[in-house]
């Protein structure tokens, strides 16, 4: 029986998750479920966004369905995301982007980086030291190296031309590749965050240091129809963390119009990883037909509520389910 952690987070994470959660129970009655509250709410309640007991709570879970929590740009605050995804050593960011023509995976490096958290800001200058390592860096690439096996072509985004951490980063994964006997190719990081636009077709997995990973993931969103519809999952050797894409999208948050996709997804990729293949592809199929039954939210273009996606959502699943 499997131990799932749910965090709602914040925003929209209270929206999205619970859809996400029926899902999952509709296929797996036998899981169980428990609640862990960490983000901004918490820390306005109580003054801290995330404990080690609510870490504890985390480890003790086999999967960690997270929402998203809001991180304020305060100087003393610190970002409850970055805090799990180094304490549970979430080094692997997989982000699909799938559609007609194409099928993408990009790979973030999620522990190092520009995300250290090695910074300080003085009166006169701020710096944030971007930390690349041999151990990082040779296990992202043999993260991405083992999803090319199956696929057809790796490609290594990196800014090598100017910064020597990517001289660095580029190297070993270069070197991995080759031994491993992957096909690979490389490109600069910003002509790639055009590249994958015009050519999607031309990319396979990407894998890249954590915050070229951020950002290119955003950007690659747009040939899906946008960050509602983009799950992610966070992997590493003992522990594993499914969310969406997007953030607690205060913009729209308590409005009951945010897309539960992207929360969905992220529990399809959950089940995955438990190896329940068949679950998460009924969820896939599901999605896509509900859209195509034309139920989608306002931002892609529909007139359907969170909720009301959902039910019909859950409707489309138990008929799957049913057959
Ligand atoms: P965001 O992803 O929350 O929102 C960006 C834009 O996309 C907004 O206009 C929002 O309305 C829209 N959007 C996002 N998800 C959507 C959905 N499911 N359906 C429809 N529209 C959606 O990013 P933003 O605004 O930069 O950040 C808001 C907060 O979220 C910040 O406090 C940020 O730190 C946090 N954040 C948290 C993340 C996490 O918990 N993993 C990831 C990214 C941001
Ligand atoms: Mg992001």
């Amino acid at each position: 029986m499997k131990k799932v952690a749910v965090v709602e987070g914040d925003g929209i994470g209270h929206e999205v998750i619970p859809v996400a959660q029926r899902v999952l129970e509709l296929l797996h009655p036998e899981y169980e479920f428990f609640n862990v509250e960490v983000g901004y709410s918490r820390w306005e309640k109580t003054g801290c966004p995330c404990n080690d007991h609510e870490i504890a709570a985390l480890k003790n879970a086999d999967a960690v369905l997270f929402g998203a929590v809001t991180t304020p740009p305060m100087k003393d605050y610190q970002s409850v995301v970055l805090r799990i995804r180094k304490a549970l050593d979430l080094y692997a960011n997989l982000r699909p982007v799938k559609g007609s023509g194409f099928d993408i995976m990009i790979v973030r490096e999620n522990t190092e980086g520009l995300y250290s958290g090695i910074e300080e800001i003085g009166t006169d200058r701020a710096t944030t030291l971007r930390v690349v390592t041999r151990k990082g860096t040779e296990r992202i690439a043999r993260a991405a190296i083992r999803l090319t096996k199956t696929r057809r072509l790796l490609t290594v985004g990196h800014k090598a031309n100017v910064i020597k951490s990517d001289v660095f980063f580029r190297e070993i994964c270069i070197a991995e590749a080759k031994a491993a006997g992957v096909p690979f190719n490389e490109k600069y990081i910003d002509a790639l965050a055009l590249d994958i636009l015009q050519h999607p077709q031309a990319y396979d997995v990407v894998v890249t240091t954590n915050i070229f990973g951020d950002i290119l993931s955003d950007v690659a969103s747009f040939l899906v129809g946008g960050l509602g519809l983009m799950p992610s999952a966070n992997i590493g050797d003992r522990y594993a963390l499914f969310e969406p894409v997007h953030g607690s999208a205060p913009d729209i948050s308590g409005k009951n119009i945010a897309n539960p996709i992207a929360a969905v997804r992220s529990a399809a990729m959950l089940l995955e990883y438990f190896g329940d293949a068949t679950g998460a592809g009924l969820i896939d199929r599901a999605i896509l037909q509900t859209l195509s039954d034309g139920i989608m939210t306002t931002d892609l273009g529909g007139v359907a509520t969170t909720r009301g996606f959902g039910e019909a959502l859950e409707n489309e699943i138990g008929r799957r389910i049913k057959k």
